[in-house]
């Protein structure tokens, strides 16, 4: 049965109600503007100096409390820290405290000074439920899943006494060495950005004064992924074009999504420190991108000035960085101890400490705070349901998930398969978490991969038989062998080896992984490989001995349900890659969109790793194990018919895609283009745009994915922009793949 399907963007009448909405909205928002506006000058007119420096000081949650307190939200708060808040020596605080505390909190603060305090943490992917981490969240390619995860986040964050979280991180990240590529989209700034601006409309909702959402913080501004050598906290050395064509764009459309404040990055830019850089805070953040929310230092990056050798002391470290358009100090007091100083000497100016007070208040403001400054924990509550967020974290889990390899069908599993389960994390529930897990989650599933392949009907049977960076059992394996026909074998590292403060030299796979995968081949048994982990890791061994592989990274706390309603077939598989996985360590930082060179890589059968004297290793391959955008499905589809026409300032890639086997199939239809001539080198591809299509057996789709023409082009060192004339386009399922497609831009 052939079924052709029109799938097209927004009808025309549709346009008509989306042309009319802005004038409506402007006329209303430009009061609320008004009124935020005169708002925070009136409460600046009546702080003293010492209140406005306040307000630009978070500290440390964990001076607030006595020693010997309960739990969180049974805590007792120093009287001491009470009447600091009260006087308005902070103007935030970090830490989780639970809703009674929060509530003290502000209530001492509108009995004193006035003003509330934003109260923040990083709730990054997990809150009282735990999330896959963001780099699996971004291999859903799904604006919609991302933004309910931002949703349900805000209002758990709200049930733990915080009103701000320091999420979405965004920055773009090609080297895998690097552990926070864990945290961020990958290495591609359009699925960064759209992961970041929907996260954002979620925590923040479309009122973020409603008192069910949160304030959202885009981090780490700029560049953060490009650390030297993948090593976190390094510095960081690129061209302007670069920093505008990769790096930037991710903040531009968190900014457009309204974010309500930014962080800048730990480590230089081109010799500055992002802390101290008036180039990137207040030329482009504010000047550029038009910012007018509030930037909070990371952790101490004020203090750390000194350093970074860019000041002497605390007193230059705040003059730096306040002068740049840093707002709010964490927790370091750089600014609480010296700004007093520098404004009578005249280093700082009254109006840049005042500019920076009314960041502050015009946040405070736009969440709400001066109107409802406690939390309605009966109103929150209402909104949250466990079952419901644990339910999400389990589509969240299985959207994550990329079936890499499947060869002869041996997945999906059928109920009737006699499985041995090994590896040490298989049953171990924690090992789901990711780098950001909130160590209480109260909404946690506890739910092994072991847990997830027995509620899916599987035979199985397990058998630890190696841990990832110990030693095999050989006796145990051997035992397990002997029982079944299908080994599922968890590969992969810890999530402790991911994230911040862990980039690592060799991402091959620790242990005696390897020798596992070898020793089940050897046996004569299918291998199913799921990988976990909260980084690309480099395993083209295993590869090419599996007959399946899943890449599962760190799935959350309903991870291990998700991943096997993936591998026994009760979910399609859904994911696409958004990083490579990369052949060795030695090839990072390996990134599909690399910028073509006079002697592009060639490979071929004699030269497998590339051919001499071209841009290549004669010891490891350049070709990505697999590509950034491949991620397989249980049936198998056909592209025909690729076209590209423009459209006046619109070019419309269109593709007609069969599914051409016997199971349903979710496709992602890509198209990558590539400038065949402009004034610098520029990326062999770049995505530009993705379509997902459902597709039943026998059914063809003709997609069309429509593309500003303005959105081809690039920027050149001091942002002159250009726009080629021709392109090469692919229409593919990956970016490796497709038939080339030559078209003119205008
Ligand atoms: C950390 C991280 C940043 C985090 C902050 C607060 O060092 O760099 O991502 O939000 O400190 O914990």
């Amino acid at each position: 049965m052939k079924k052709e399907t029109e799938k097209k963007g927004i009808g025309v009448c549709k346009a008509a109600v989306w042309l009319a909405m802005p004038f409506l909205a402007v006329g209303a928002a430009f009061g609320e503007l008004a009124d935020v506006e005169s708002r925070v000058e009136e409460v600046l007119s009546r702080l003293t100096f010492e209140q406005k420096v306040g307000q630009l000081w978070q500290c440390l949650g964990k001076d607030m409390v006595e020693p010997a307190s309960g739990d969180m939200s049974g805590e007792t708060l120093k009287e001491s820290f009470l009447a600091d808040i009260r006087a308005g020596r902070y103007g935030s605080v970090i830490g989780k405290r639970g809703v009674a505390n929060y509530n003290r909190i502000q209530r001492a603060a509108m009995e004193g000074v006035g003003i509330p305090l934003l109260i923040g943490n990083d709730m990054i992917h997990s809150v009282r439920t735990c999330y896959p981490i963001p780099l699996a969240l971004a291999c859903s390619w799904d604006e919609d899943l991302w933004r309910r995860i931002g949703e349900a986040m805000a209002a758990e964050s709200l049930l733990e006494g915080c009103n701000w979280t320091f999420t979405p991180m965004i920055d773009v990240a090609f080297d895998a060495r690097w552990g926070r590529i864990a945290e961020g989209g990958g290495s591609e700034p359009l699925v960064t950005g759209l992961m970041g601006a929907a996260l954002v409309r979620g925590l923040q909702g479309a009122d973020m004064a409603d008192g069910l959402h949160i304030a959202a913080c885009a981090k780490h501004y700029v560049g953060y992924g490009a650390s030297l050598g993948g090593r976190d906290y390094n510095a960081v050395e690129m061209a302007d074009s670069t920093l505008r064509n990769v790096y930037l764009p991710p903040f531009k459309m968190a900014v457009e999504a309204g974010v309500a404040t930014v962080m800048p990055a730990f480590h230089s830019f081109n010799g500055v420190p992002c802390s101290a850089s008036k180039y990137l805070l207040r030329d482009i953040l504010r000047g550029e991108l038009g910012f007018d929310g509030m930037t909070i230092s990371d952790w101490a990056a004020v203090k750390e000035l000194v350093n970074h050798g860019v000041a002497a002391d605390g007193a230059d470290a705040a003059e730096s960085a306040i002068n740049a358009g840093m707002d709010m100090e964490m927790v370091t007091p750089c600014y609480a101890e010296n700004l007093a100083r520098l404004v009578k000497s005249g280093r700082v100016s009254m109006k840049t400490v005042d500019d920076a007070v009314r960041n502050v208040l015009r946040v405070k403001f736009r969440l709400g705070l001066f109107d409802h400054p406690e939390i309605d924990e009966a109103k929150v509550s209402a909104v949250v349901d466990p079952a419901e967020n644990r339910a999400l974290a389990r589509e969240a889990a299985r959207k994550s998930t990329v079936l890499l390899k499947n060869e002869g069908g041996v997945l999906p599993l059928g109920k009737g398969a006699k499985v041995a389960l090994v590896g040490d994390i298989a049953a171990n529930a924690w090992q789901m978490m990711g780098c950001w897990n909130t160590k209480d989650m109260s909404n946690f599933e506890n739910a092994t991969l072991l847990d997830g392949l027995k509620a899916d009907g599987i035979d199985v049977e397990y058998s630890k038989a190696y841990t990832l960076r110990g030693r095999v059992d050989t006796e145990e394996l051997e035992k397990a062998l002997a029982k079944a026909d299908i080994v599922v074998a968890a590969f992969g590292d810890y999530w402790e080896n991911s994230g911040e403060g862990n980039s690592s030299a060799k991402i091959e796979l620790p242990g005696e992984q390897l020798k596992v995968a070898q020793t089940i081949k050897a046996r004569g048994r299918k291998l199913v490989a799921v990988v976990f982990g909260g980084r690309p890791m480099a395993f083209p061994e295993i590869a090419e001995l599996a007959d399946a592989i899943v890449m599962a990274w760190n799935p959350g706390g309903s991870g291990g349900w998700g991943v096997a309603d993936v591998i026994t077939g009760i979910a399609e598989p859904y994911g696409r890659l958004t990083v490579d996985m990369p052949s060795a360590s030695g090839v990072c930082p390996q990134f599909y969109s690399r910028t073509t060179t006079g002697r592009p890589a060639t490979f071929s059968r004699k030269h497998p790793f590339g051919r001499r004297f071209t841009s290549c290793y004669n010891d490891a391959s350049l070709k990505a194990v697999y590509p950034f955008g491949y991620g397989l499905t249980y049936s198998t589809v056909a592209y025909s018919n690729e076209a590209v026409r423009v459209e006046g300032d619109t070019a419309v890639f269109s593709v007609d895609v069969s599914n051409t086997g016997s199971r349903d199939a979710s496709e992602l239809v890509q198209v990558y283009v590539h400038a065949d001539k402009a004034s610098i080198a520029r990326p062999r591809r770049e995505l530009k745009g993705f379509r997902r299509v459902a597709l039943s057996p026998g059914e063809t789709a003709h997609v069309e994915i429509r593309v500003a023409v303005k959105s081809l082009g690039f920027f050149c060192d001091g942002g002159r922009f250009e726009l080629p004339e021709s392109f090469t386009a692919w229409i593919a399922p990956d970016s490796e793949s497709g038939r080339p497609l030559q078209f003119a831009a205008k």
